[in-house]
C-alpha cells in the first residue's frame, strides 16, 4: 500500500494522528488526515476545560467537528482525555472530597454519553503516576482529595457509560521498563486480577535526545500485553531529523508490529509547523506538508512503498 493508513490495516492495525479542529479549514491539513490516516485523536478539544469549563454547562462544539470529520471518513476516534490534573478548570480544584467524586463521575458520564458508539478507545485516566523514581501517584484535586481509589471509580463509571469503548490508561515516560512503567504495571495486574474494567494501556512515545526510543521498548509493551490488555502508541514523536530520526520511527513502527496485541499507532500530529514542540521537527511531514525521511521509514517499516 501506499499510504501510512492502508500500509498500517495490512498489518491489521491503524494509524493515527492527533488533530486540531481549528486547522480542519486548511486544505493541505484536511487532504493530508484524509489520505494518510485512519485514526485521529482531537489535540485539545476533548479536554476537560474545552469541553465543562463552568461546572455542568457541557460545548462540544469543537470537538464535534473532529468526529464528525472523522466519521466521515471511516476514521476510528480515540477520545482524551476524561480525567487529567492538566487542562482542569479552575472550579474543580475548588471542589470539596464529595462534591468532586460527583462532579468527576458527572464529567465522564456526559462526555461519554454524548459520543457513545463513536469513540474507539478512551483516555479514561491520563498521566496520574510521577516521574522519577518513586512509582508514587502524582498529586492531583483527584489524587489529593479522593486517594488512589479515583483511577478505579474513573474506570468503572466508563464502562457503565458506553460498554462498547476501550478503556484506556495513557501516560508518558512508561515506554521502557523504569521506576514508573513498573507502578503502572502493578496497577494494571491490580485491575485484571480484581476485575477492573480497563482494555488498553497508552504509550505516549514524546521522545527527544534525553529521552530516546528505549532498548527494551518492544519487551515492556509485551509485558503489558501479556497482562491481557491492548497496548497502543498513543502521542508518537521524535526530536531531530533526516536518518536518526527516521532510525527511531522504524524502531517503534517494528516494536508496535512484533506485539500481537499492539493495536495501532497515533502521532501527535500532522505537519511539524502545528506541533506542540513549537521549536522542533518531530513529526512525518514538514511544514509544507512534505514527506520526510521519516515518513519513509514509517511507510516501508508498515511494508508500504
Ligand atoms: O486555545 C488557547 C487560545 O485561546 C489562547 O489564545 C492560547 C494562548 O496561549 O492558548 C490556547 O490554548 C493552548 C492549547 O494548547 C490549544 O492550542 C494552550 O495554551 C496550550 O497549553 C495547549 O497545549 C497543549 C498541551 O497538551 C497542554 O497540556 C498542546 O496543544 C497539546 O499537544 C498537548 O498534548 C499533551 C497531551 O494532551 C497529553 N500528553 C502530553 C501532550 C504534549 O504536551
Amino acid at each position: 500500500a501506499s499510504t501510512l493508513g492502508a500500509s498500517a490495516a495490512a498489518k491489521g492495525r491503524y494509524f493515527g494522528t492527533a488533530v486540531a479542529a481549528g486547522h480542519l479549514g486548511e486544505s493541505a491539513y484536511a487532504s493530508t488526515l484524509d489520505t494518510e490516516f485512519t485514526a485521529v485523536t482531537p489535540e485539545n478539544e476533548m479536554k476537560w476545560d474545552a469541553v465543562e469549563a463552568t461546572r455542568n454547562s457541557f460545548n462540544f462544539a469543537s470537538a464535534d467537528q473532529i468526529v464528525a470529520h472523522a466519521q466521515g471518513k471511516n476514521m476510528k476516534v480515540r477520545g482524551h482525555t476524561l480525567v487529567w490534573y492538566s487542562q482542569l478548570p479552575g472550579w474543580v480544584g475548588g471542589l470539596s472530597a464529595a462534591d468532586l467524586r460527583t462532579a468527576m463521575n458527572n464529567h465522564i458520564t456526559q462526555v461519554m454519553t454524548h459520543y457513545k458508539g463513536k469513540i474507539y478507545a478512551w483516555d479514561v485516566v491520563n498521566e496520574a503516576f510521577q516521574d522519577g523514581g518513586s512509582g508514587a501517584r502524582r498529586s492531583s484535586p483527584f489524587q489529593d482529595k479522593l486517594g488512589n481509589g479515583y483511577i478505579e471509580e474513573a474506570f468503572r463509571t466508563a464502562r457503565s457509560v458506553d460498554p462498547n469503548a476501550k478503556l484506556c490508561y495513557n501516560d508518558y515516560n512508561t515506554d521502557g521498563q523504569n521506576a514508573k512503567s513498573n507502578a503502572v504495571y502493578a496497577m494494571v495486574k491490580d485491575f485484571k486480577q480484581r476485575g477492573v474494567p480497563i482494555d488498553c494501556v497508552g504509550f505516549q512515545s514524546h521522545f527527544n535526545s534525553a529521552s530516546p526510543v528505549p532498548s527494551d521498548y518492544r519487551a515492556n509493551l509485551q509485558r503489558f500485553a501479556d497482562l491481557g490488555v491492548d497496548v497502543q502508541i498513543t502521542e508518537l514523536d521524535i526530536e531531530g531529523s533526516g536518518s536518526a530520526q527516521a532510525t527511531s520511527y522504524t524502531d517503534v513502527v517494528n516494536a508496535c508490529l512484533a506485539v500481537t496485541r499492539c493495536t495501532g499507532i497515533t502521532v501527535w500530529g500532522i505537519t511539524d509547523k502545528y506541533s506542540w514542540r513549537s521549536s522542533g521537527t518531530p513529526l512525518l511531514f514538514d511544514g509544507n506538508y512534505g514527506k520526510k525521511a521519516a515518513y519513509t521509514a514509517v511507510l516501508t517499516a508498515l511494508g508500504g512503498s
